[in-house]
């Protein structure tokens, strides 16, 4: 039965069709609305506004639930790998033992980089942040493999999926004054990418299977995360069918702002201020709490989730197991723990809800796994990568119109010219 929300607007009154999501989640379709009335909506952040439907991933912020495709995070970050989880997001379903076969081997076929862009790359400095060199080479991909124009692009699904991590860990070897490694391909997607981050001519680079199971994890859980900033980034520049290269890019861009992907460098450099500011964690919370100090809980709030951050549960959980299992001690750990429990029992962000996000013990993982600060972000976007495909291919396929959104016009009405020497 047809369900519709009725709209009344002075002597006006419409009807506007109500659609319902497969979790029985509920939306007014207002697309006939500026016609039959004028008007449009606002909704700055788009904080209560749906851009598409889509089929990938489904968040429940009140019961802290994520799945990708009908599959519980906590199922595929305990049991998948992360290629696994890459081709279900980007096609669909769980591959079987061939498909993921060939799809593996597709990857291991592109994981070279064009020896050109090593002269794009070079011309870098040594400190250029991490993230501006991916953004800027993965749109420089586009110059090197051209696009199929109608479709979706499956070749250059493959060749990102497979450069993006040689390439990131190009910045950090230079960084380091290293030399860049190439891909081995007789190693799985992760033992791959620590070997191009760690391995030094001088001796054999050994993966250790912890790190190697961890970084599989981390990258599982960040894989999607249906229309947060970056993603809708993606999808509203592919709405113009620019490249999958461009728009990638862009979505890499949108991530490292401080208030999305960046914030898991952010949270590992409030930690350290903590400790060097002697520990004292009730300074900082009050400091979040004051709203002229500038200074907010990193890794802590969510647009969406409000009770907890699954993805959080499993990393905070991990952080400890993997710090334990490497015999590593880290100081900012207790206090990142110590944070966390003066927080959540203080009602300026009980009242919030603002609770532990993605990014609040995922760089304490990465911190341990040798990945250095800030190299975080991109740990980020290599994760995300295969859902930015996966958003960025199904609003393609679905042939969505270019997105353009309206405005409310509050600027000068119209005045006449005035000549420069009588103004
Ligand atoms: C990611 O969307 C996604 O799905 C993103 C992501 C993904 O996987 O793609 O999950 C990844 O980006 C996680 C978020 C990482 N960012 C941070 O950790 C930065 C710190 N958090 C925030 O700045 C904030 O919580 C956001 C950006 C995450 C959410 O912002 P909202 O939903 O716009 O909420 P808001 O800024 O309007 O805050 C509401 C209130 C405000 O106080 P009042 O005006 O009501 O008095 O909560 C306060 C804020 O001042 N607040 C915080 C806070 N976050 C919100 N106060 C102190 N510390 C914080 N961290």
């Amino acid at each position: 039965m047809s369900e519709f929300a009725e709209l009344s607007l002075g002597d006006k009154r419409i009807q506007l069709p109500v659609i319902t999501g497969t979790e029985n989640e509920k939306a007014i379709d207002i697309a006939k609305l500026r016609d039959e009335t004028g008007y449009i909506t606002i909704d700055s952040g788009y904080k209560n506004t749906g851009a598409t439907k889509s089929g990938i991933t489904f968040l429940d912020g009140e019961l802290g639930i994520l799945r990708y495709r009908g599959y519980s995070i906590e199922e595929l970050a305990d049991k998948a790998s992360f290629l696994e989880v890459a081709y279900l997001l980007i096609y669909g379903e769980l591959p079987t033992a061939e498909q993921y076969a060939a799809f593996e081997k597709e990857i291991r076929t592109h994981t070279i980089v064009n020896e050109d862009m090593r002269k794009i790359f070079d011309g870098f400095p040594v400190n250029a942040h991490p993230m501006g060199v991916l953004s800027a080479m993965v749109c420089a991909m586009s110059a090197f493999y051209t696009g199929e124009k109608a479709g979706s692009d499956e070749l250059n699904i493959i060749r990102l999926l497979a450069k993006m991590p040689t390439v990131a860990t190009w910045s950090y070897k230079k960084s380091q004054g290293h030399p860049v490694n190439y891909p081995k391909n007789s190693l799985d997607y992760c033992s791959n990418f620590l070997q191009m981050m760690f391995a030094l001519p001088v001796e054999e680079y050994k993966v250790n299977p912890v790190v190697s199971s961890a970084l599989n994890k981390l990258l599982i859980l960040h894989a999607d995360h249906e229309q947060n900033c970056s993603t809708s980034t993606v999808r509203l520049v592919g709405s113009s069918h620019a490249s999958l290269y461009a728009s990638i890019s862009a979505g890499i861009n949108a991530l490292s702002g401080p208030l999305h992907g960046g914030a898991n460098q952010e949270v590992i450099e409030m930690l350290e201020a903590i400790k060097a500011d002697g520990g004292d964690t009730d300074k900082f919370i009050a400091m979040a709490k004051d709203k002229n100090s500038g200074f907010r809980l990193m890794g802590f709030g969510h647009r969406v989730y409000k009770n907890f951050d699954p993805r959080a549960k499993i990393i905070k959980k991990a952080a400890y197991e993997v710090l334990a299992s490497l015999g590593v001690q880290d100081p900012v750990l207790d206090i990142a723990k110590k944070l966390e429990e003066a927080a959540l029992s203080d009602p300026y962000f009980v009242q919030r809800r603002l609770y532990p996000n993605v990014d609040f013990y995922s760089g304490i993982i990465y911190r341990a796994l040798g990945i250095p600060t800030n190299m975080f972000t991109v740990m980020f976007a290599i994760g995300r990568l295969p859902g930015w495909i996966a958003q960025w291919k199904e609003m393609r396929v679905n042939k969505e119109p270019i997105g353009r959104p309206r405005q409310v016009y509050v600027g000068a009405t119209p005045r006449d010219y005035v000549p420069m020497e009588q103004r």
